[in-house]
């Protein structure tokens, strides 16, 4: 492939990240509170959020999802506050790596997965946003990120390989990306074959040294997917959006 083809490719997806992410401020209504996600798509989110505080009078607050979002957020001017102080949020908006047709996700590639399942699980609301590229079958092509303590860390993954297939490898190599609740994250090769996540999620939050897991299941209500065509809104007809 010439570098030129391939710097289009790359330009495209960008566009299609951006669509999303602007796209999903249509949920957002005047007065909420809201979690920001993590990650190169909801990244367009939250900068969508901040142009309409500053041109068009938007007033929400927001909880981030990490320190990379709560730099990004201070930076637009986007008023935080904590979970503690918010309570349960109207709605989170974040990027995913895989969604199924069950909207069942894989989330984790940027890292920040505990935080934003905490966020999820206490928001009124989920809207992933994503390119077309994320849309699978059977969740697990994309290395399932599970976030551990390093304590006695190469124990935790002998545990999650009698379980996983494939391999099992920290992030990072010899110098771990630490996370920024001090974790390590294991990627695991799956493969496009987990059919049940509930189950899954359960059995790798049994093993000791496990902080999170990257399967969302029963959380996500709609996803704002951007593909060549245009924009399409998913709504899961059993989720709290319907
Ligand atoms: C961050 O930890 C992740 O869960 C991201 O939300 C996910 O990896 C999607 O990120 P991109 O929008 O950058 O693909």
């Amino acid at each position: 492939m010439s570098m030129l083809r391939l710097e289009l490719i790359v330009s495209d997806v960008e566009a299609l990240k951006r669509e999303a992410g602007i796209a999903a401020c249509d949920f957002i209504e005047n007065g909420m509170k809201l979690g920001l996600g993590t990650g190169s798509t909801v990244r367009y989110t939250v900068i969508e959020i901040g142009r309409r505080m500053n041109e068009e009078n938007l007033s929400v607050v927001g909880v981030p999802t990490s320190e990379s979002t709560r730099e990004l957020a201070e930076s637009l001017g986007i008023p935080l506050v904590s979970l503690a102080d918010a309570g349960v949020l109207d709605l989170v908006i974040d990027g995913a790596d895989e969604f199924d047709s069950d909207f069942s996700l894989i989330k984790g590639g940027g890292g920040a997965l505990t935080r934003e399942k905490i966020v999820a699980q206490s928001s009124n609301g989920m809207v992933v946003v994503a390119d077309d590229r994320k849309q699978v079958q059977a969740l697990g092509a994309f290395d399932l990120p599970i976030e551990v303590l390093p304590f006695e860390w190469e124990r935790t993954a002998a545990r999650i390989t009698e379980i996983c297939s494939g391999d099992v490898t920290i992030r990072g190599g010899e110098e771990p990306f630490i996370t920024d609740n001090g974790g390590y994250i294991l990627d695991c090769s799956f493969g496009p074959s987990i059919t049940n996540p509930s189950d899954l999620e359960s059995t790798l939050l049994d093993i000791a040294g496990v902080v999170e897991v990257g399967l969302f299941v029963g959380i996500c209500d709609a996803v704002v997917m951007a593909s060549s065509g245009g924009i399409v809104t998913l709504v899961n007809p059993t989720g709290r959006l319907s």
